[in-house]
């Protein structure tokens, strides 16, 4: 494999992703029927989940993309959540679906919540590929809406997930070690 040059143990290959990401889909696509969907996509960890799982939405949705900062190119999360690019939609009257790659504190999803909410918005609802229950932190009581995995509190990398912005291309999700 020329892609992934270190020991790595695979945690999800792409045939597992792509039938729960069309799971999702389907769920969405029910709860969200006569809704003004907008799917924000959180950069950039989520861009391969976002395409993926838009195109298992049968449904005609808007889409938008945030940008939120807080692990800095480290392993480990640092505390605090900046939003460096915002939406450019307006968001009055729409229902917002959260697309996110991972969560593991809680402490990015809580402050797009946070942000997002005072826009204004008819609804705003989680959806998450990977979720790393056990790593919550103790201010943050977010609930996702739609999970597609529980993981273990290793450090994930491929679909979409970085390692000082590497590996993002590989097509199944490996825990470093
Ligand atoms: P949180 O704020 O601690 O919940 O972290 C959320 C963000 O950190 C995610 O959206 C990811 O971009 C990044 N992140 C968390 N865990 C991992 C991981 O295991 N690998 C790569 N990125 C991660
Ligand atoms: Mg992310």
């Amino acid at each position: 494999m020329n892609i992934l040059n270190y020991p790595h143990e695979i945690i999800l290959s792409s045939e597992q992703i792509k039938e729960r990401v069309s799971e999702l889909g389907q769920e969405i696509t029910r709860d969200y029927i006569g809704h003004d969907l907008l799917a924000i996509c959180v950069l950039k960890g989520s861009i391969l989940f976002f395409a993926d799982l838009i195109r298992a939405i049968d449904l005609p949705l808007t889409t938008d993309f945030i940008l939120v900062s807080s692990y800095n190119g480290n392993k480990e999360s640092s505390g605090k959540a900046e939003i460096r690019h915002d939406i450019t939609m307006p968001v009055k009257d729409r229902d917002i679906l959260i697309v996110e790659d991972i969560i593991d504190t809680g402490i990015s999803v809580d402050r797009i919540v946070e942000h997002l909410k005072e826009k204004g918005p008819n609804s705003i609802k989680i959806c998450v590929l990977l979720d790393k229950k056990g790593a919550r932190s103790p201010s943050c009581n977010i609930r996702c809406d739609y999970s597609g995995f529980d993981v273990p509190e290793k450090f994930l990398i491929g679909y979409g997930l970085d390692y000082n912005e590497k590996y993002r291309n590989l097509p199944f999700i490996a825990a470093m070690d």
